[in-house]
């Protein structure tokens, strides 16, 4: 049995108390899901900058009356550091585990209002950490970033081998890590990073200029409208299906002592071109009924975008038992009920 399903095993035997921040995004709402459906005691923390309302009905719908009874949701924003105190206590008491995942994510909107991710992302986590250390919660977990790596061409990419950061936006995720490794060497609490590579999945947002790749092409091919590629098409990234990313937030929280506080590539280890996502997309809809006839357009690179990311995961295998559930293919095949329920138009 793998690490993670005797971990499911032991949570659902006897739940924890979580905190997860960003719960009505597209990571923080997976998060909820997958802890809920473990009959865990869940607080949530979010400000609908980027979430919504819906993801957090949709989490109602697929567990039960006593699950969705064990959830608390906090309206607040992690740069009020008031807020951040009342989040990390659920009835007089420090939570578990803090899954911190709301920041403002995109390198375009990081480009457009450096000073916005500048205060989410690096004030909210400060907050956080703060809140967090002074409660005394038994782990923190943060979502760190690919984006890390910057301008460092080494592939696949090992986690002490970074370059310089390429968008306000990465500057955000690697100040995230400083702060992390600080707060253990000065107050010897320990956060644990998870630098996730283009996480993508069910209720992940599919409309503005900021949309992640996946969720963005698989609704204009269900709209059938005309689809852009950054650059030549053969920009490549290590696509992480939802799944992944949740197993290794349950696995880095309640790892021992030793692999906590450390960095962690959250992956699959695959290396995926944009002509090929296309394709991909493309079939995936086909084997549902659904053809998209039209050629992509290609237009000018997108600034602060590295040109390749694949990673290594050996140190999460290694010391969290990480063992990712899905290829890029199984997780598109997965996910594509949903776009097609949420995406298609009438
Ligand atoms: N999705 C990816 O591929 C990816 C890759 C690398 C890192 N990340 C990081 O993972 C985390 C989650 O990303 P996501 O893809 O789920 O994005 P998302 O935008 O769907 O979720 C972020 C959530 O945080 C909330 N939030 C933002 N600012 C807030 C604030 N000041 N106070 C309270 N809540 C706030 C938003 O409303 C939203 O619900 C982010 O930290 C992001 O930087 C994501």
């Amino acid at each position: 049995m793998s690490r993670y399903e005797t971990l499911r095993g032991e949570l659902a035997a006897a739940p924890r108390t979580w905190l997860v921040t960003g719960c009505a995004g597209f990571i923080g709402s997976n998060l909820l899901e997958t802890l809920l459906r473990l009959d865990q005691r869940v607080v949530g923390l979010d400000n609908f900058a980027t979430g919504f309302q819906a993801n957090l009905d949709e989490v109602r719908s697929l567990v039960s009356a006593e699950q969705w009874a064990r959830f608390t949701f906090i309206e607040g924003d992690i740069c009020d550091p008031a807020t951040c105190r009342a989040a990390v206590i659920l009835d007089g008491k420090p939570v578990n585990h803090v899954l911190h995942q709301a920041a403002l994510g995109s390198v375009p909107r990081s480009i457009a209002d450096p000073i916005a991710s500048n205060a989410a992302n690096i004030g909210g986590q400060l907050n956080m950490l703060v809140a967090a250390k002074d409660a005394g919660v038994t782990s923190f977990v943060y979502a760190a970033s690919s984006s890390t790596y910057g301008d460092h061409p080494a592939l696949p990419k090992v986690e002490e081998r970074i370059g310089k950061p390429l968008s306000p936006y990465a500057v955000t995720k690697v100040v995230n890590e400083m702060y992390a490794d600080v707060f253990a060497r000065t107050y010897g609490f320990k956060a644990t990073g998870l630098r996730y590579f283009n996480v993508f999945g069910k209720r992940q947002n599919p409309n503005g200029a900021y949309a992640a790749v996946i969720p963005k092409w698989a609704g204009a091919m269900l709209t059938d409208e005309t689809l852009f590629i950054n650059g030549d098409g053969e920009t490549s990234r290590d696509f992480c299906y939802i799944a992944n990313a949740v197993q290794a937030n349950l696995l880095a929280a309640t790892a021992d002592d030793a692999a906590q506080g450390e960095v962690y590539n959250v992956a699959v280890s695959g290396r995926t071109t944009l002509n090929q996502l296309f394709e991909y997309l493309r079939a995936a809809l086909a084997e549902q009924g659904v053809s998209y006839a039209q050629a992509p357009t290609y237009r000018d690179f997108r600034p602060g975008d590295v040109r390749h990311s694949q990673a290594d995961i050996g140190k999460a295998s290694r010391l969290l038992g990480y063992a990712p559930s899905h290829t890029i293919v199984e997780g598109i095949s997965e996910a594509m009920p949903w776009y097609i329920e949420h995406f298609r138009r009438g």
